[in-house]
């Protein structure tokens, strides 16, 4: 397993490319499972989990193409030839059940691997399976599978979200668009990734309407048509390489960043004293002064989110103050405070909330990625730590951030992969 080594203690400066949103082309890719022709996706992230979707919709029958002049430019074409998702890709990215929708909607039945639990909670579907059924999808689960028909199509219907789901909301956006009739969607997740999700469905001939807010009315059409679409920059990679320049105490420019979509990430980071300037294509982050601490509660967009949760607990740990951390959206995502208190941090987690009493600095130590966001946040103290810090297991990392070590390094980090044998 690989390792990256990380020398501590240089202020970061220089510019970093934020590439597409790991969490839209997750969800765009699957549309091409509701369409026979070409989906065409531009600025698509090139990091393990979205190789992982590319074997899932190749075993649908879904041939790829990468322009060979850029990297992240792919297309997507073909028809189903198989509406089974298995367990060996399932339960290595919960995102796979994202094809659930789309092929129930085109081929009237799907069989599709349950995800299982995962290292931050136990992520239940029964959203997206309750969502599914008001549609109209008969639906089983038997041997570790959800076994879902609906013969005759799927017809449109009202459902109320309990609570907002992100992979449920778009599931079912997703399989929507191809039934018979009109979808209201009540109390739908509004992430810029959901609405990312609706242009790339909308350029395929969908009709949607209500994008951004709580309430989507979706009208089914007989056929999509192919696209191309532009993935979304990450907002996640870009909150991230904040609070790169944040801990560090130095400037970045993070080209593509933008502001409007990064919801209260923006006021947290004013907050504890790194200060945001939007520039035209670029957002520009720097701390000058102390970091001070903050009171974080993480929620369904615009609030703040819980993937940026992990990487603000580790900038929080050395600022002036204490902190409070809330999650509320997943029951199992402190598992870095460990790692960080190995590190000289001095966090308490209390159930759901964790208290984070600044120190002066932090040391650096060998950790243990534990989850994709996780990692981050032991990058990110260890680039502020005194010493060496070799951290762990980073293939968690490798599935969501692009050439991390390039980035960081163009800054003036040390940061090192270390191969293994
Ligand atoms: C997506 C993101 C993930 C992010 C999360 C919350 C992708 C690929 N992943 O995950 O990075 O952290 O949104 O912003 O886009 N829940 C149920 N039943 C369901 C579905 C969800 O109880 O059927 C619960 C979950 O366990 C969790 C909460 O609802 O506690 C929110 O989860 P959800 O928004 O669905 O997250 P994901 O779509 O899995």
């Amino acid at each position: 397993m690989d390792r990256f080594l990380i020398r501590g203690g240089n202020p970061l400066y220089g510019d970093i490319h934020i590439g597409g949103a790991k969490n839209v082309a997750l969800t765009v890719m699957p549309c091409a499972l509701l369409t026979s022709e070409t989906l065409s996706l531009k600025n698509v992230p090139d990091i393990a989990d979205i190789r992982t979707m590319c074997a899932l919709l190749d075993q649908h029958g879904i041939d790829i193409s990468t322009d060979p002049k850029d990297k992240h430019h792919l297309s997507f074409k073909g028809d189903i030839t198989n509406t089974e998702a298995p367990y060996n890709i399932v339960s290595k990215m919960r995102a796979s059940v994202l094809v659930l929708g789309p092929l129930l909607a085109r081929c009237g039945k799907a069989r599709v691997s349950l995800p299982g639990g995962c290292a931050i909670g136990t992520r239940p579907v029964n959203l997206h399976l309750d969502a599914l059924t008001a549609l109209g999808a008969k639906i089983e689960i038997d041997g570790g599978y959800i076994n879902a028909v609906a013969p005759k199509g799927l017809t449109g219907n009202k459902f109320v979200f309990p609570f907002v789901s992100v992979g449920a909301t778009e599931n079912t956006i997703m399989a929507a668009c191809l039934a018979k009739g009109r979808t209201e969607l009540i109390n739908a997740a509004r992430e810029p990734e959901i609405c990312d999700l609706i242009d790339c469905l909308i350029a395929m001939g969908a009709k949607i309407e209500g994008k951004g807010t709580g309430r989507l009315i979706i009208d089914g059409v007989k056929a999509l048509h192919g696209a191309e679409h532009s993935v979304l920059f990450d907002r996640i990679e870009c909150g991230t390489y904040a609070c790169a320049a944040g801990i560090t105490g130095g400037e970045l420019r993070l080209i593509n960043g933008q502001a409007s979509y990064m919801g209260s990430v923006i006021h947290a980071l004013e907050e504890a004293g790194v200060e945001v300037f939007q520039e035209e294509n670029a957002l520009r982050v720097r701390r000058t002064g102390t970091l001070r601490g903050i009171d974080i509660i993480t929620e369904p967009y615009p609030g703040f989110p819980t993937d940026m949760q992990a990487q603000f607990m580790a900038m929080l740990s050395i600022s002036e103050g204490a902190s409070m951390i809330s999650e509320t959206i997943f029951e199992n995502r402190f598992m870095h405070v460990p790692e960080l208190n190995r590190m000289g941090a001095r966090i308490n987690v209390h159930g759901s909330s964790a208290i984070i009493r600044g120190v002066h600095s932090l040391s650096g130590a060998p950790v243990m990625a534990t989850d994709l966001r996780a990692s981050f946040s032991l990058i990110l103290a260890g680039l502020a730590a005194a010493g060496e810090t070799n951290l762990n297991r980073i293939y968690h990392l490798d599935r969501g951030y692009e050439a991390v070590d390039t980035k960081l390094s163009a800054c003036g980090a040390k940061i090192e992969r270390i191969k293994s044998n």
